[in-house]
């Protein structure tokens, strides 16, 4: 099969150099792009008249004749036509004739391989940011169901002061918020246009770029040419922003599993998210988290892997960047499959708030409470802290919790003990009690969920 670029070569190329040189195994992902890129590119040669009204015509018409034997299955793409731009433009010519040579006209790979990355990209963003508030969404209704529900709050996963759960979920959405916003902000840089900077130093013929960015939907140009077709950054944004936000999806993923075990028994996951053992016909795993929190890993992995091949390279273009596909690719779905079993999975999890409450009622977690108390009556906190620590131990020693202990025994530790220290310790005087701004107080979750619903475009 000649090549597009044939003129110049005596000899065919090597076949495994054909194979492992081809990109079209995975770029045909783009091919929507690549034929909605190339219309806004012809309809601009026909404006500037570099093609005629007529030509223009016959190009566009074969394009979407073409997308639409691509989507039927009618052709089918070859590896000798290397990557989907040359693989389309070989269809166009077959379809339409010689006038489907045209079409590159003022056009390099460089910049329509660039341009069907940004707009790639834009589209995902602007879904997965979608995808983000369905999750925020289910976090949101869990916690406003759970504002009363009381679980241990860790430190060092040492329980450390009771917590209302809600709080504890609320977290998660304002991880999730601040990832959405670092996913708004890169789309400021994916939302440039590079076509029409040619291979790497513009063109000769009088095109019109802006007409063509904005054709596309987007914002504007890059001013530089070379920096059009050298620059990945963009991806390499979207890609920190994924990596934070799967780091945050992994943490939460952490916890549910955590929490689903036989040892917390906090929450129970729909059985729809869970898968069974082979061999031990008692197992409910929570497949699905850990594998959210194993996802990750790639994640990372796809951002050096781009960071790397990017950071020797001179100006302009250079092969190496066609490695910025899978990495890409596989970010964008891993992120959209993730979000997607994120929000039914803790929209249908289980919350026991029995075993919690138990889980709050038999720890020392309102020691901190105590200690304040004193306080209040105008012991220094440190002394304070002190005589509770001794509370502590003598009630560990005795097989008790510090609710158990009587008057007598607060009062051998400390004359100022009275009666109202047994108020102060309950799990739910001690979170109620916590009504800093910001903190688990059910007034300051009550504050939080307005704010969180803010943030909630529906
Ligand atoms: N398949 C190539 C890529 O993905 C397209 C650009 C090719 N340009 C070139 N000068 N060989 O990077």
């Amino acid at each position: 099969m000649s090549k597009l670029w044939g003129g110049r070569f005596t000899k065919p190329t090597n076949k495994l150099v054909e194979e492992e040189t081809a990109s079209i195994g995975f770029d045909q992902k783009l091919m929507e792009q690549d034929i909605k890129g190339s219309i806004a590119h012809v309809t601009m040669l026909g404006k500037q008249g570099i093609v005629s009204e007529e030509e223009k015509d016959q190009i566009i018409n074969g394009l979407k004749k073409v997308e639409e034997k691509i989507v039927n299955k009618e052709v089918e793409y070859s590896v000798a036509n290397e990557d989907i731009h040359m693989n389309i433009e070989k269809f166009l010519i077959e379809e339409i004739g010689p006038v489907g040579g045209k079409l590159h006209t003022g056009r390099s790979r460089n910049d329509q391989v660039a341009t069907d990355m940004h707009l790639y990209l834009k589209e995902h963003t602007e879904m997965i940011i979608e995808l983000v508030e369905k999750v925020q969404e289910a976090v949101y209704a869990q916690a406003e169901s759970n504002v009363e529900t009381l679980i241990p709050g860790y430190t060092h996963l040492q329980r450390a002061q009771p917590v209302s759960f809600a709080h504890h979920l609320l977290t998660y959405f304002w991880m999730l918020d601040r990832d959405k916003e670092r996913f708004k902000d890169s789309l400021k840089r994916t939302n440039i246009s590079p076509l029409g900077a040619g291979a790497l130093a513009g063109t000769t013929f009088p095109i019109d770029r802006h007409t063509v960015a904005e054709e596309l939907g987007f914002d504007k140009v890059y001013e530089n040419s070379m920096d059009a077709v050298s620059d990945r950054d963009f991806i390499l944004e979207f890609m920190s922003a994924a990596s934070i936000m799967m780091m945050h999806i992994s943490r939460l993923s952490e916890e549910l599993v955590i929490w689903s075990s036989q040892e917390f028994q906090f929450i129970e996951l729909d059985d729809s998210f869970c898968t069974g053992s082979s061999i031990m016909p008692q197992k409910k795993n929570p497949d699905v988290p850990e594998l959210l929190r194993a996802k990750t890993g790639r994640v990372y992995g796809n951002l050096f892997g781009l960071l790397t091949v990017l950071k020797g390279l001179p100006l302009a273009y250079n092969k190496d960047m066609q490695e910025d596909k899978e990495g890409m690719f596989d970010t964008v779905e891993t992120l959209e499959a993730s979000l997607q079993m994120l929000a039914p999975m803790i929209a249908s999890m289980e919350v026991k708030t029995d075993n919690m409450k138990q889980a709050v009622s038999q720890d020392f977690s309102n020691a901190t409470d105590i200690a304040d108390y004193l306080v209040t009556k105008g012991v220094a906190f440190r002394e304070s802290h002190e005589v509770i620590g001794k509370i502590v131990l003598h009630a560990i020693n005795n097989n008790k919790f510090l609710l158990d202990l009587t008057l007598e025994e607060y009062k051998d530790f400390h004359p100022l003990f009275e009666e109202d220290i047994f108020t102060v310790l309950k799990p739910e005087e001690v979170v109620r009690n916590r009504n800093s701004y910001g903190g688990t107080g059910q007034k300051q979750v009550i504050v939080q969920l307005e704010q969180a619903k803010t943030k909630m475009s529906r």
